[in-house]
């Protein structure tokens, strides 16, 4: 019934929708509920440990044999800037003096590493259907290891010469990330977000740019967006702010609450919370330093002089200084188990598929 099956042949899924990787948001209860139902169900590898990692894939592989898709930041870890990072303190000293919190308490930096020799290990070890990455590509060789093991590699461009350059090194289809899209942005070959493409300008360019299998991600929520983006020539679709209202979406009452409220014009692009550009709904901290710092530290230290911050103010109930990322389609998500939120899309996409097809 679909109308372009590349993507389903490659990952060996029955439906050509993939629940979007969202480190911090969602673990293996969603990673299996959707793809029992079908879909390509990620498990969002950058906040973990290994071990934690190993965890959940256990728990995955245990609970269904369906495709999986593992997924991973490889960008180049951060250089030592220690003025850069005292100014940023300096810039957030206010906000320590008003909540009380003490700036010298932190959160360790080893959150957000990139993918190494171990997470590739465990890449061999629990073979997943596919593997994906955020912000480029890791090292040629531990990229050679997982291609001979038979894994499928995805990687996310958010222009077309990202795209064409993940082909060049061999990806098997390219995620294509639209200005729209919640969380942080794959970009890797530009720091310019001025110049950063809409999933409906970017998907057909970079359909008509590559070869390989084209996913379109970013402002994609429910059946529409999907067949506009199979209108557009993509093969899948990826899909996260769709899923964060899904029960099995690990994230605070709070996270919910917002998610709840917010409207289309009320998400940005900051770079406030780890230094890189990303899409989340508007507070305080992205009104008054942000959404975009000159200040802020490379990805991921800007997080760490938030933490004591964070910690305050989410005790009281306030998310003034917590990143809530989501994409500018929140309003079309919906609150239904990942399961059925999966079933309810794809069924939707072949009834409106059929009432085009009657009106042609
Ligand atoms: C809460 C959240 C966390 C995310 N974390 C990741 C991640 O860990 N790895 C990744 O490749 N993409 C991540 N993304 C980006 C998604 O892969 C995808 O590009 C985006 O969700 C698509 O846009 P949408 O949110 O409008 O559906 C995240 C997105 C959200 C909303």
């Amino acid at each position: 019934m679909w109308p372009n099956d590349r993507f389903i042949k490659l990952s060996g899924t029955e439906l050509p929708i993939i629940q979007a990787p969202m480190a911090g948001s969602a673990l293996s209860d969603m990673v299996v509920a959707v793809s029992q139902a079908g879909g390509l169900g990620s498990l969002a590898c950058a906040l973990l440990s290994v071990e934690n990692a190993r965890k959940e894939l256990e728990t995955i592989r245990r609970r269904t044999s369906r495709p999986i898709n593992a997924n991973f930041f490889c960008h180049q870890p951060p250089r030592e800037n220690h003025p850069r990072e005292l100014n940023w303190r300096r810039r957030l000293d206010a906000y320590y003096v008003q909540l009380q919190a003490d700036s010298n308490t932190s959160t360790p930096n080893s959150a957000r590493a990139p993918f190494d020799e171990k997470m590739c290990d465990l890449v061999m070890e629990f073979h997943p259907e596919v593997v994906s990455f955020h912000f480029g590509l890791p090292d040629k060789n531990l990229l050679l290891r997982i291609r001979k093991s038979g894994t499928k590699i995805l990687s996310s461009a958010t222009s077309v010469d990202e795209a064409r350059w993940l082909e060049d090194q061999g990806c098997d289809a390219i995620i294509a990330q639209g200005f729209e899209a919640g969380g942080h942005r794959g970009m890797f070959l530009t720091e310019d977000v001025s110049t950063q493409v809409g999933t409906m300008a970017l998907v057909p360019q970079v359909v008509d740019a590559v070869k390989v299998p084209v996913v379109a991600a970013g402002g994609i929520a429910d059946a529409r967006g999907i067949l506009a983006a199979f209108a557009l020539g993509a093969a899948a679709v990826q899909m996260g702010t769709a899923y964060l209202r899904c029960p099995e979406a690990q994230i605070s009452p709070l996270y919910r609450q917002a998610l709840n409220g917010t409207r289309d014009n009320e998400t940005a692009i900051t770079n406030v919370f780890t230094g890189r550009p990303a899409r989340a709904i508007v507070n305080r901290l992205m009104r008054e330093v942000g959404p975009m710092s000159e200040v802020a530290p490379e990805f991921p230290l800007a997080a760490a002089a938030l933490a004591p911050l964070r910690a305050k103010s989410e005790m009281a109930e306030c998310a003034d200084f917590t990143p809530f990322w989501s994409g500018q389609a929140v309003r079309l998500s919906r609150e239904l188990p990942a399961a059925e939120l999966t079933k309810q899309l794809a069924a939707q996409v072949s009834e409106n598929l059929k009432l085009l097809q009657i009106a042609a």
